[in-house]
């Protein structure tokens, strides 16, 4: 699980931290379970658990291969978006199926040519469909409502959106808007790797909102929305199966490497 905003530190049990080394640096992942009959899993904290690291400046590829190396096949991602759209509201938990990038300055991907090839990764279907229907069910038995098919707008950040902005994207589909999908599902899927987000509306967007935007707010209503994201998790955890019944596994057999 890669944690977000306002989801810094899950509590897990058998607890061990584990430092991977990577091509792009060293990542430190916490690994245990959810609940003493869960399953083992890795909990990233994209941000740092004090919050230090803000979107446009996390190792998005040291995190994906520290996971990729310690033999990860499916990935829940948690993401504070704001909402574009009355089809989702304050509090709202939504599962990301299409995004549109406007972010500028990261790297976007595992494969720079030369030793590392080339490839042109399909993003026909960027969110694993198999992952989503497993959120679903786990909201299903914990009687969660989940929101379906939204389309995320990335934006660069750290700063909020201009009105102007969130127009335009409204104009181009965009439903909630964030800082950190892209580009680690764009590097999950280059990995074989099955990545799913699961969205907390913490905010109506700018423009929409009647008053200035804070990160303070955002944090203050992650916390509501949090503890029923915790609430989900264990029973996703405990709903996962190993094998990828997706076609996720087949993202970077073009390429035929990692
Ligand atoms: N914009 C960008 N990122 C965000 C927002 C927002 O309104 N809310 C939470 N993350």
């Amino acid at each position: 699980m890669i944690g977000g905003t306002g989801l810094e530190h899950v509590e897990l049990k058998d607890l061990q931290n584990r430092t991977v080394s990577t091509p792009y640096g060293d990542v430190t992942v916490d690994i245990g379970r959810l609940g003493e009959d869960k399953p083992l899993m890795v909990f990233m904290s994209r941000h740092g658990k004090g919050h230090t690291v803000p979107p446009h400046g996390v190792n998005y590829r040291a995190n994906i291969w520290a996971l990729k190396e310690l033999g990860v096949k499916k990935i829940v991602a948690t993401a504070a978006v704001g909402s574009l759209s009355t089809r989702f509201k304050l509090g709202d938990i939504i599962l990301v199926d299409q995004f549109l990038d406007f972010t500028k300055s990261r790297p976007q991907t595992f494969y720079e040519g030369g030793e590392q090839g080339v490839l042109h990764v399909d993003m026909t279907e960027p969110y694993c469909r198999s992952v989503q229907k497993v959120i679903q069910e786990a909201a299903k038995n914990i009687q969660l409502e989940v929101k379906t098919g939204a389309v995320y707008v990335c934006t660069e950040g750290p700063r909020f959106e201009t009105p102007a902005e969130i127009k335009m994207y409204q104009i181009l589909g965009g439903e909630c808007v964030g800082m950190t999908s892209v580009p680690e599902v764009v590097l999950a899927k280059e990995l074989g790797m099955c990545y799913a987000t699961i969205g907390l509306v913490t905010n109506e967007a700018a423009g929409i909102a009647d008053h200035p935007l804070t990160h303070e707010e955002v944090i203050e209503n992650m916390k509501v929305t949090g503890k029923t994201v915790a609430e989900l998790l264990p029973e996703i955890f405990r709903l996962f199966r190993p094998e990828q019944d997706c076609r996720c596994p087949l993202g970077n057999a073009e390429a035929g490497k990692f």
